[in-house]
């Protein structure tokens, strides 16, 4: 069953380069509505536990350090079709392969510094909303 909703994160090189506000509008643009919000940031260890799915891939240490190297800005969002439509929306994982007007291609720098990340299912994307926004209330 879809839930309509999706879970992201603007990563710390979008968020330090100041590119939140130009992210959120064009996310709002594209029909979600941000029901969850703030802006935070992971220890290592914290961002080891949400990319644990990565523990063997050769990337995770560097994964882990980069996304714990500066503030972040988790949403909820919540749109018909919403994990689907937001992966479409914020391009492929490379920036050099995203597609023009993408989040990726407009303010990724590099296939690790990608500014945004888009839960993959239904099921991460509430494993993942949980993971920051336990208890939190949704509007
Ligand atoms: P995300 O989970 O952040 O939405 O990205 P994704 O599904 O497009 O990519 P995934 O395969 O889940 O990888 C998670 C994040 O790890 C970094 N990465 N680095 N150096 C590399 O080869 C490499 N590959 C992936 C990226 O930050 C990617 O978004
Ligand atoms: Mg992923």
């Amino acid at each position: 069953m879809s839930t309509n909703k999706t879970f992201t994160m603007i990563k710390p090189d979008a968020v330090s380069d100041g590119h939140s506000g130009s992210i959120i509008k064009m996310i709002e643009a594209a029909g979600f509505r941000v029901v969850a919000l703030k802006k935070t940031q992971l220890t290592p260890e914290r961002a080891g536990e949400f990319y644990a799915v990565h523990k063997e891939r050769p990337f995770y240490n560097d994964l882990c350090a980069y996304m714990s190297s500066g503030p972040i800005v988790p949403m909820i969002l919540e749109k018909e079709n919403a994990v689907a439509d937001f992966r479409t929306l914020i391009g492929a994982t490379n920036p050099a392969n995203a597609d023009e007007g993408t989040i990726r291609k407009l303010f990724a720098k590099s296939i690790e510094a990608n500014a945004i990340h888009g839960s993959d299912s239904d099921e991460n994307a509430e494993i993942e909303g949980n993971f920051f926004f336990a208890h939190t209330e949704q509007f």
